[in-house]
C-alpha cells in the first residue's frame, strides 16, 4: 500500500546519517533521479482512489520536500568538512609562492645573446658615451666636413659658443675610434649601447635605438675573416640553415663595404610582409676598416688591417620575435613586457 510505503520511506530518510560524499551521492541516486523512490511513488499515485489523494498527496509532497532538504544539508556537510580537510592537510613547511619581480627586456635578451656569442670567437665588449663629439662620431670616422654623408645620419646637436659642438651619438661605430685611440692592436671588440637619430616617431623609426658594432684589426686580417665571422653569428643567432649574403654599399668608414641579409627568418625566404616578399632581410653593415680611420685613430695602416660592422638591436629582436612596431620597445607597456624572461623570487 502507498500509505505504508511513504511511511517507511519517510523514516528511512530521516534516519539516514552519511558517513561520506559516496553515502550522499547514493542517496541521491535512490531517492531523487528520474527513475528513483520519490518519482516511483508519484506514478503509484496516480492511480490511487480520488479520496485517498488528498492525504497522500499531502503527505508525497512532504516526503519529497524531506528527501531534498536531507540532501542539501549533506551537500552542505561535506562541503564545509572538505574545505577543513584541505587546511589540515596542507604542508606548511613549503616554501612559500615567489612573486614576481619583472621581466628582462626583449632587447636586453637579445643584446646578451649576440655578446655571448661573439664572446665565444674572443671578442671582449667596450662601451662609450652617448654624448659625443663630431671627432668620433664624424670626422675620425672619415666623414669630412660637409661631406654629405653625413646627412645619412640625422644628427641632434647642441651648437656651443666655443665652437666644440657636441651630438647624442648617431651609432656606435665611435667607439671604434675611442678604442683604437686607446690602446694598440689587436683589437677584438663588440660595442653595445644607444644610440641617436633626429628621427620622427613612428612604427619603422624612433629617435632612439640601439646598436652593436665589431671591430677586428690585427695584422693580415682579410674581408673572408670577416664574412666568416659574420657567417657564424648568424647561424649561432638564427639557427643552421639561415643563409646570408653580401651586397655592395657604401660607408665612409670601411672600404670595401657592403650590407648583408639574410633568409627571412619568418617564411624561410618564400616572401612575406616583413622581408616585403623578398625573402631576405637586411640586418647589418660592414667592411673593411678604411686607411684613413685607422690613421686618424693612430694605428698604422701599413701594418694592420682590420673589418668592422654594425648591427640594430631592435632589428635583430623584431625578426626573432616578431615585432611590428618599434614603439613598444620603450612604452613600458607591462603586458607586453611580460611575455618575454620572468625571474621569480
Ligand atoms: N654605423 C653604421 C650605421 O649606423 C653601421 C655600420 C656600417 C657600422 C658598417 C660599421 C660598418 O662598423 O663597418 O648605419
Amino acid at each position: 500500500m502507498l500509505h505504508e510505503k511513504i511511511a517507511q520511506y519517510a523514516a528511512e530518510i530521516k534516519q539516514f546519517a552519511p558517513q561520506s560524499q559516496e553515502d550522499a551521492e547514493a542517496f541521491r541516486l535512490k531517492f531523487l533521479v528520474a527513475k528513483g523512490v520519490i518519482r516511483n511513488l508519484f506514478e503509484e499515485f496516480k492511480s490511487v482512489s480520488p479520496e485517498q489523494k488528498r492525504t497522500l498527496g499531502k503527505d508525497l509532497n512532504e516526503l519529497k520536500l524531506a528527501a531534498e532538504l536531507k540532501y542539501k544539508a549533506m551537500q552542505e556537510q561535506f562541503a564545509a568538512s572538505q574545505a577543513t580537510q584541505k587546511v589540515n592537510t596542507d604542508d606548511l613547511t613549503l616554501p612559500g609562492e615567489g612573486f614576481v619581480i619583472g621581466s628582462r627586456h626583449p632587447l636586453s635578451l637579445v643584446r646578451k645573446e649576440i655578446v655571448e656569442i661573439f664572446k665565444k670567437l674572443g671578442f671582449v665588449v667596450a662601451e662609450g658615451p652617448e654624448i659625443e663629439d663630431d671627432w668620433h662620431n664624424f670626422t675620425a670616422l672619415n666623414f669630412p666636413p660637409e661631406h654629405p654623408a653625413r646627412d645619412m645620419q640625422d644628427t641632434f646637436f647642441i651648437k656651443k659658443q666655443d665652437g666644440n659642438d657636441i651630438a647624442l651619438r648617431t651609432h656606435t661605430s665611435s667607439v671604434q675610434v675611442r678604442m683604437m685611440e686607446n690602446g694598440q692592436p689587436p683589437f677584438r671588440a663588440i660595442m653595445p649601447g644607444r644610440v641617436y637619430r633626429n628621427e620622427a616617431i613612428s612604427a619603422r623609426a624612433h629617435c632612439f635605438f640601439h646598436q652593436v658594432e665589431g671591430l677586428y684589426v690585427d695584422e693580415n686580417v682579410s674581408f673572408a675573416d670577416l664574412k666568416q665571422t659574420l657567417y657564424f653569428f648568424v647561424q649561432e643567432l638564427f639557427g643552421d640553415g639561415t643563409k646570408v649574403r653580401f651586397r655592395p654599399s657604401y660607408f665612409p668608414f670601411t672600404e670595401p663595404s657592403a650590407e648583408m641579409d639574410i633568409s627571412c627568418t619568418i617564411c624561410k625566404g618564400k616572401g612575406c610582409a616583413m622581408c616585403k616578399g623578398s625573402g631576405w632581410v637586411e640586418i647589418l653593415g660592414c667592411g673593411m676598416v678604411d686607411p684613413n680611420v685607422l690613421e686618424n685613430c693612430g694605428v698604422d695602416p701599413g701594418k694592420y688591417s682590420g673589418y668592422a660592422f654594425g648591427m640594430g638591436i631592435e632589428r635583430v629582436t623584431n625578426l626573432k620575435y616578431e615585432i611590428k612596431d618599434l614603439r613598444l620597445f620603450s612604452e613600458n607597456d607591462v603586458r607586453f613586457l611580460r611575455q618575454f624572461e620572468t625571474e621569480l623570487i
